[in-house]
């Protein structure tokens, strides 16, 4: 597509310690089946193009402003992310406040039409907060040792504050009232950018104070503590909550509510900030930006106290091999759409190499485009970038930039041409600001069931990452170029037709009774091992696994699980005459789950070992819908041929007729108008060709209408519309 792009017209205070503050949903027309959205912020209706903009590092170079802006326009950079490590600029002394260099930002970048993106500077503290004030940097422990003694850290780095000082947060409180006073109302304000990759836990002794009183708030008395932690075991019986000084690793429900608490302390000074910002500069929609699956806090809370989702993508494609890597971003793309179920803005990326992966290749040309579409292609209304000028000194100084160190002369580079080739791409598919994506299918995801899986010792401890089964199944899915969401346990399940429980360990309350709903409503439910072992306090369900009526539902009892050696291999023989009928042998490794089919149908069976013969995959129908149990952990191409018959059965159409090769991106996202836009996205040095069936479409770039068979190069990309 590189060529045809060519031709495209340019185009509060919260001082005391609280426990756990429940999060509200801010107004927000959000969730809903199959409607395009509003744009991030209507005044800007287009797809956002830059990113991170640091002009307070270049005080001292006169002129270096006048060439950003002239820059700016020749890369299309429309929109700008604004003074995230800026506070010992903002507050160079404690109550002296300057605001001049960003007063001229925002004037510059309104003339210039620019969006403005601002964050609050809470991700680094300046120094003199960090001397004066030691209670704000964080206490960590030797080495992650439960039972050490946690040490207070020196001012380093960034990201590394109490997230409960109080002094903290009144200061950060500060500063945000300020900005928002400042800048609320003016007109090149386009969103607020909460801080800078929330995460991290502090063991100081305002966070554990905090976090016994969070305990006391969720379990009332120490009776029902000692009940849900099991502490029984090893003699750990509390006799009062002041006892509770270590995060004790042993004592799983121990641990898993410090990792629920730390994630509420996260959310929580994420939400008194905005609070700060709602309240001093209404309408403003306010953002913080994750990081993908990043496991420090839960998203989807996260979610609750955000306007829009952002996130920053650094993808791998030039490591070989990557075939891992499509599906990896892809389904980081869908959690991030599924996070408030709308469209995301993708808050940075990299033009080119980052400084921090061992080997840091550059990006082979076209590459750039086809990495920065496929989050468009999964629901992003921006494409923006870390950092759009590399600064001169600092860690990240050899950090890709859209404006390198040569300066005026960027244009000439071969990364620059490649932005702007982003920004042409970005200008034709301005309708798809806002646009949805119809997905039928969806896997449930938990953090919280995450946690209690990683936190637990066994039943084995390599081998049942529950990443790589999410991956698998979203893989084995997306394959037949059907769209996939990513959905909380609490989300409504009605309008999908597909919905996969993907190693789901822990089991929220009620949560089973909304299965049994949706199949009996004519749902088909896959489950695979692992799911169902724990209810949320961590304990094992009673009565056979899957436990809280999942055995009932699926018609199976899962007896044992056999840990393979990593160079141990099983197989699964597909060979029922049930329709769907699945046929084929395919290679299982890590994970071989006994189950017993005791009202369900068997689908396969293993192939070897003294279980040769007992099944594997099962299906029970259960009134309108059927129940699939997936036992064993089966190679790609199985799984893949197992879902092309279920997406058959079900009916849900496929977006291009050929099967897609794990490496190659297929999406849809539906403008306002009515118009589909199919982005056929090959970040990869393969070649392949894609029948796209009997529809018709036309280039999004030059109009000219498609062939049914469409070639990808390595590397290249294709945006169709009808
Ligand atoms: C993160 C940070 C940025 C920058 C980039 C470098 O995403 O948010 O400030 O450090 O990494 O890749
Ligand atoms: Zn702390």
């Amino acid at each position: 597509m590189s060529q045809n792009l060519e031709e495209v017209a340019s185009c509060s205070p919260v001082a005391e310690i609280l426990p756990a503050v429940p999060v509200s949903e801010p107004a927000d027309p959000g969730a809903g089946p199959f409607h395009a959205f509003p744009p991030v912020n209507p005044r800007f209706p287009y797809l956002w193009h830059g990113g991170d903009y640091n002009p307070d590092q270049w005080f001292k170079y006169p002129g270096t402003v006048d060439e950003d802006f002239r820059l700016f326009k020749e890369a299309g950079v429309n929109a700008i992310s604004l003074g995230i490590f800026s506070w010992a600029h903002l507050e160079p002394e404690e109550g002296v406040f300057t605001f001049d260099w960003m007063d001229d930002i925002f004037d510059r970048a309104q003339k210039a039409g620019v969006a403005v993106i601002l964050a609050t500077p809470s991700g680094g503290k300046p120094n003199w907060l960090a001397h004066k004030y030691p209670e704000v940097r964080r206490m960590s422990r030797h080495g992650n040792w439960a039972g050490m003694p946690p040490v207070r850290e020196e001012q380093h780095l960034r990201h590394n504050h109490c997230y409960t000082s109080p002094v903290y947060r009144q200061k950060v409180a500060e500063v945000d009232r300020r900005l928002a006073e400042r800048y609320g109302s003016h007109p090149a304000l386009a969103m607020w950018h909460i801080s800078n990759e929330f995460g991290g836990e502090c063991h100081c002794p305002l966070c554990y104070a905090a976090f016994r009183e969070w305990l006391k708030a969720k379990y009332k008395t120490l009776d029902a503590l000692n009940e849900a932690w099991w502490t029984g075991f090893w003699s750990h019986r509390f006799q009062s909550w002041d006892q509770i000084t270590t995060i004790d690793t042993s004592i799983e429900g121990l641990a898993l509510d410090w990792r629920r608490f730390c994630s509420d302390r996260t959310i929580d000074f994420c939400a008194a900030e905005a609070e700060v910002l709602r309240k001093y500069a209404p309408g403003i929609p306010v953002t913080t930006n994750m990081m993908g699956f990043y496991p420090g806090y839960d998203h989807f809370k996260m979610a609750k106290v955000l306007d829009v989702i952002s996130w920053d993508c650094y993808p791998r494609y030039h490591d070989q091999p990557n075939t891992e890597e499509t599906r990896v971003q892809a389904l980081a793309h869908v959690l991030n759409r599924g996070l408030k179920d709308k469209p995301f803005i993708l808050m940075e990326s990299s033009p080119g190499p980052v400084n921090w992966a061992p080997v840091n290749r550059l990006l082979r040309p076209g590459q750039h485009l086809a990495k920065s579409l496929q989050a468009v292609a999964h629901g992003s209304d921006s494409v923006l970038y870390f950092q759009i000028r590399k600064g001169r000194g600092g860690s990240e100084k050899f950090h890709a930039a859209v404006i390198d160190h040569c300066g005026a002369e960027t244009p000439k580079m071969r990364m620059f041409q490649e932005v702007q080739q982003v920004s042409k791409a970005l200008d034709a598919l301005k309708p798809l600001a806002g646009a949805y994506t119809p997905a039928r299918a969806a896997l449930v995801y938990d953090w919280e069931s995450r946690w209690a899986l990683e936190l637990a010792q066994g039943p084995s401890n390599v081998g049942h990452d529950v990443g790589h089964v999410v991956r698998k199944h979203f893989d084995g899915m997306r394959r037949h170029g059907i769209c996939v969401d990513v959905i909380p346990p609490d989300r409504d399940f009605s309008r999908y037709e597909l919905i996969v429980l993907p190693s789901l360990y822990l089991l929220q309350d009620g949560f089973s009774d909304k299965c049994k709903a949706f199949v009996e409503n004519g749902g088909t439910l896959v489950a695979t091992y692992l799911t169902g072992i724990v209810n949320s306090s961590c304990l094992t369900f009673q009565h056979g696994f899957p436990g809280d009526g999942l055995r009932e539902l699926f018609g199976v009892w899962d007896e044992e699980i056999d840990y393979l050696y990593p160079e141990e291999r099983n197989e699964i023989i597909f060979a029922s005459e049930e329709s769907p009928r699945i046929t084929g042998t395919w290679e299982v490794r890590n994970v071989c789950s006994r189950i017993h089919a005791e009202n369900a149908d068997v689908i396969a069976t293993y192939g070897k070992d003294f279980y040769a013969g007992e099944p594997a995959v099962t299906c029970r129908k259960v009134g309108k819908g059927q129940a699939w149990y997936f036992a064993a952990d089966c190679c790609d191409d199985g799984v893949a041929a197992f879902y092309a018959k279920l997406i058959d059965r079900i009916g849900i159409p496929r977006l291009v007729e050929s099967e897609l090769p794990t490496w190659l991106d297929v999406s849809l996202r539906v403008a306002a108008d009515g118009k589909e836009y199919l982005f056929l996205i090959n970040p990869t040095k393969e070649e392949a060709w894609i029948n796209l069936g009997a529809h018709t479409w036309q280039d999004a770039f030059t109009g000219e209408p498609a062939a049914q068979s469409v070639h990808l190069g390595s590397w290249q990309t294709r945006v169709l519309v009808r």
